[in-house]
Order: C-alpha cells, then sequence, then structure tokens
C-alpha cells in the first residue's frame, strides 16, 4: 500500500519521478481549459476523498482540479460536519471512506491521526498537512525550484521564521535531494529533531543559525512561511521573536543574486514577509501555488500505483 505521509515513504527515486511526471504533464497541457482532462485520463473512474479538519484553500482546490484532470472525482468531507466531529473513531472513518473512494487525503492536527487513518485504510492514504509534516507542498516546491533552472543537489536553502511542518518536509527533501538548509529560527522554534537528525545522516548541512543575514549568505533559495501555524497560539512573545527574520528586501539582497523566493501561502503581508519582496522579480509564489495541482497529480498517480 502506497501511503504518502511523508516524503520518504515514497523515497528520493519515486520524488524525481513525480517532478518529471509533473512536468510532462504541465507540459502537455499547456495552454488547455482548466477542467479539460489530461489525455490518457489514468485515473479514470477513480474517487478521491479528502477529509479536512483544518482550513485550506490550496490543498482543497488543487487536489480537487487535480483528480478531475486526471479524469477521477473529488469527495469533499469537511470534519465539522461528518460524523467524525462528533466522534466517530479514525479507525472506522477509515474502513468506511476505504469502500468509497480509492485513495484519502487527510489534512488533520495531530500527525499520529493520519497515521492511524493509513493504518486502518484499505486504500492509499495522502497527508494534505499535519502539525508535523507537509510533504505535498514540498513535492509542488521541488517542482518549482526545478522548474526555474535550478538542479537540486549542492542548492543552498535559506529559511527564515518558525520550524515548522513545512521546513521539516524541507528537510526531509534536503536528505533526499543531497541540498543543504540554513535555518535562521528564534531560539526555542527549532525544527523537528527527528527530520534533522534524518537528513544529517545522508550527509546534508543542517544549520540552524541565529542571525538572518547570515541564514541567507549566498543562498539559492529563500522560503518563510506563516509565524504562527493553524492551531496555534498568535503569542504576543512569538511574534515578537519572529521579527528579526522578516523576509524583506534588505534580507533578500543578501542571497545570490538570482536566489527565488518561495512562500507556501497563505502569506501574511508585513509579517513574515513584506509586500516588495512577495510581489518582486525574485518570488514564484504564484508559480508555486498553481505547482499544487501538477504535483498532486503525480502524488496521486504514484499512490495508485500508476508512476
Ligand atoms: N500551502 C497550503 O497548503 O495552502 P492551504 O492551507 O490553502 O491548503
Ligand atoms: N505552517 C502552516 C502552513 C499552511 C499551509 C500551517 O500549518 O498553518
Amino acid at each position: 500500500m502506497r501511503h504518502f505521509l511523508n516524503l520518504a515513504d515514497a523515497g528520493g527515486d519515486a520524488v524525481a519521478a513525480m517532478i518529471a511526471d509533473a512536468l510532462d504533464r504541465k507540459a502537455a497541457r499547456t495552454g488547455w481549459p482548466k477542467a479539460r482532462p489530461d489525455a490518457d485520463r489514468p485515473l479514470s473512474d477513480h474517487v478521491l476523498a479528502m477529509v479536512f479538519e483544518k482550513n485550506s484553500t490550496r490543498t482543497r482546490a488543487s487536489f480537487d482540479i487535480a483528480i478531475r484532470q486526471l479524469g477521477g472525482v473529488p469527495m469533499i468531507l469537511d470534519a465539522g460536519t461528518t460524523q467524525l466531529g462528533r466522534g466517530e473513531t479514525i479507525a472506522d472513518t477509515a474502513r468506511v471512506l476505504s469502500r468509497y473512494a480509492d485513495a484519502i487525503m487527510i489534512r488533520t492536527d495531530d500527525h499520529a491521526k493520519a497515521e492511524e487513518l493509513a493504518e486502518y485504510a484499505s486504500v492509499p492514504v495522502i497527508n494534505g498537512l499535519t502539525d508535523l509534516s507537509h510533504p505535498c507542498q514540498i513535492v509542488a516546491d521541488l517542482l518549482t525550484i526545478v522548474e526555474n533552472g535550478k538542479a537540486l543537489p549542492g542548492l543552498e536553502l535559506a529559511w527564515l521564521g518558525d520550524g515548522n511542518n513545512v521546513l521539516a518536509s524541507l528537510i526531509e527533501a534536503a536528505g533526499l535531494f543531497g541540498f543543504n538548509v540554513r535555518a535562521g529560527v528564534p531560539q526555542g522554534y527549532e525544527p523537528d529533531a527527528n527530520f534533522v537528525a534524518a537528513a544529517r545522516a545522508k550527509g546534508v548541512r543542517i544549520d540552524i543559525v541565529r542571525d538572518a543575514r547570515e541564514a541567507v549568505a549566498g543562498a539559492d533559495l529563500v522560503v518563510t512561511d506563516t509565524w504562527v501555524s493553524m492551531g496555534q497560539d498568535h503569542a504576543h512573545n512569538k511574534v515578537a521573536a519572529m521579527a528579526p527574520f522578516q523576509v524583506d528586501e534588505r534580507l533578500m539582497a543578501g542571497a545570490k543574486d538570482d536566489a527565488v523566493f518561495l512562500h507556501c501561502l497563505p502569506a501574511h503581508r508585513g509579517e513574515e514577509v513584506v509586500d516588495a519582496v512577495i510581489d518582486g522579480a525574485q518570488s514564484r509564489v504564484w508559480d508555486e501555488a498553481e505547482n499544487r495541482v501538477h504535483a498532486q497529480k503525480s502524488i496521486l498517480l504514484w499512490a495508485l500505483g500508476k508512476l
């Protein structure tokens, strides 16, 4: 069973295959109407169930259009309006949804819930974000990086701000693809130690630094995310600790001249990033958001054994 709870579930070769397939499928439908299925309709007659225990714009909309473009059908379940929200167990939900759908995507808080869903489902389960990690986002990010002509091995990636779920999956990708991460994060907001150790064990550099300028020096990519993730308190002391890590034009100028700026979105303009950077010439955030569609298609194809 091909669950996709973290990038390592697929491994570097499969994620590389996802990126290649996404590039091919994206190129093949240039200029096409968005709802027209890909010519081969590889997932015709398939249903993707999506369970949301947290808000989403991109993940929800991109998986919806992705399964349609593959010839299949989306089924969206907001936890608040399902029996899951009234205490039906994850295990029973997994058993039932496996009878209706060919794959299940879940966005939830505790990563253990996604693992439990995978344990009891008889179809592939895809992590659409947990408090621990966000692997689907990173497939889209890697696709965006490659599209910008940057080879992944040896790349220098700077992260600024909170050591969150998105950074955890980026660090996992660094280990799989051989790139280095310098994360500028305040004391107490470091990324998950297991992801850091696993990447370092593969021989890449994962540096945790306390100075934003040091983090971006010589970077090929500058990446940030919200300082306050879903489910976290908008604590004044956290926002204050993050303030020196705001990505502004001066900080961006400390990276390489051809550095690219990425942000998974939603952005909190004026907090982790200023308008001049996110709307500036080095920003690729809208391509990154579009690439969620192309990435989800490859993830679904891999999970269903078609890649
Ligand atoms: N980047 C991302 O996952 O966005 P959503 O929260 O809108 O799905
Ligand atoms: N780190 C953010 C990502 C949102 C896509 C969160 O978990 O809220």
